[in-house]
């Protein structure tokens, strides 16, 4: 099975015709449509979508009847760092009895991962990106940033590269044991030689811009050098408190900045009139006990919104995009086709992707069938596992179509 990221649309001269959809997400500004719907794949693309009763001809389709089921688009988890050795269980348990998260744990999965086999590896990205397809990923980014040594970091790219095509270089993480007292010479070395090293490995560049981490001028540096090199930027920051990463991010065209719990109206201003994309990540803040992002702040301002998971051993276990969603709902002031729709479209935006997340036709046929008549039960039944087959350029790749009605 090939893992959640860009594998090939489906065969050529291939169709699928998926009736009987109970309510239909596309990904249209109207939402989502009530059924009975039906969708018809080409070549694993999108060739139409709309009402059961004016379904075009399409003779040699192999048919599927949904039952009155709704479908989405497949989402879109544009924040993940998931190639790691670990787990930092103990952190996480300490932090619930109200230790703070401080950045300083990063070091903790760098020893670990320093210390596996790429093969050790490769077993733990494909294993998170298998489960993350499980529960309707079916585009995943994923970030290096645990060996943070020129060598180490580029092997972590090559790993990632395996499970996706969205693959970013955070060697700007934090800075490692070896340079303690030295950052400046760190981001030397991530700017230069390990950017060389990385850069024919990935699509995109990241900084952890944040106190404890890198600060403005430092991530200046990486992403500038980034750039250079034709890498796209995205950057962590005002996760832990306020600070100038969101502006950076703004100011340098990033396509995305992600975690934004601690934005300034200044900052709002800037990336309302950007085209760089706000990701909120809420496990996060659920794993480290910390304020929410307020998403209807940042929505209100104008700001475009999407949503991930952030998956990684220390701040957001999760590769769950249905609890992502539902927790953006209840507690960030998000309606539930917003949340949706920043799940899916607005993922693919902050990957600057315009042929996913979205049903319509000429879009990748990735979709995702739920057990629910309609999509609002990802937020109205936390925690249930409502997947029930999972789509990607128009071949089945995790669940089983329903068995026909008897
Ligand atoms: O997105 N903020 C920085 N990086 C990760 C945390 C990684 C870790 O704690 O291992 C994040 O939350
Ligand atoms: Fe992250």
């Amino acid at each position: 099975m090939s893992a959640a990221g860009d594998a090939g649309r489906g065969d050529r001269g291939s169709s699928l015709l998926l009736t009987g959809i109970g309510e239909l997400t596309t990904g249209e500004p109207d939402g989502r449509c009530a059924g009975p719907a039906a969708l018809l794949v080409e070549d694993g693309v999108v060739a139409w979508s709309g009402p059961a009763g004016e379904v075009p001809e399409a003779a040699g389709a192999s048919r599927v009847d949904l039952a009155g089921r709704a479908v989405v688009p497949g989402f879109v988890d544009s924040h993940t760092h998931l190639v790691f050795a670990g787990h930092r269980a103990a952190e996480w348990e300490a932090r619930m009895s109200g230790r703070p998260y401080v950045a300083g744990g990063i070091l903790t999965t760098v020893s670990a991962t320093r210390a596996a086999s790429d093969a050790e590896l490769a077993a733990g990205a494909r294993r998170l990106a298998a489960e993350a397809l499980r529960s309707g990923t079916t585009t995943l980014e994923v970030k290096s940033g645990y060996r943070l040594e020129v060598d180490g970091e580029r092997r972590l790219l090559e790993v990632a590269g395996a499970v996706t095509t969205e693959t970013t270089f955070l060697g700007a993480h934090v800075v490692p044991p070896e340079h303690a007292g030295r950052p400046d010479d760190y981001v030397e070395l991530v700017a230069g030689e390990m950017l060389s090293a990385c850069a024919p490995h990935a699509r995109w560049a990241d900084v952890f811009c944040e106190r404890g981490a890198f600060d403005a001028d430092q991530a200046r540096h990486v992403l500038g050098a980034a750039a250079e090199v034709g890498l796209g930027l995205r950057v962590h920051a005002n996760q832990l408190g306020p600070g100038p990463g969101a502006a950076l991010a703004a100011e340098l065209g990033a396509a995305s900045v992600d975690h934004c719990s601690y934005l300034d109206d200044a900052d709002l201003e800037a990336l309302a009139a950007s085209g760089t994309i706000a990701t909120l990540l809420p496990v996060a803040e659920l794993s480290t006990r910390s304020p929410r992002p307020d998403a209807r702040r940042l929505l209100d301002a104008g700001v475009r919104v999407a949503l991930a998971t952030d998956c990684n051993p220390g701040t957001s276990f999760t590769t769950s995009m249905p609890l992502v969603i539902a927790l953006a709902v209840a507690e960030m002031g998000m309606t539930f086709d917003e949340a949706l729709q920043a799940a899916t479209a607005g993922g693919a935006e902050a990957l600057r992707r315009s042929d996913i997340g979205r049903l319509t036709p000429g879009c990748g046929a990735d979709l995702v069938v739920l057990e629910a008549p309609t999509a609002v039960w990802l937020g109205y039944r936390p925690g249930v596992d409502l997947v029930a087959a999972v789509v990607r350029g128009g071949e089945l790749v995790a669940g089983a179509w329903p068995a026909a009605a008897g």
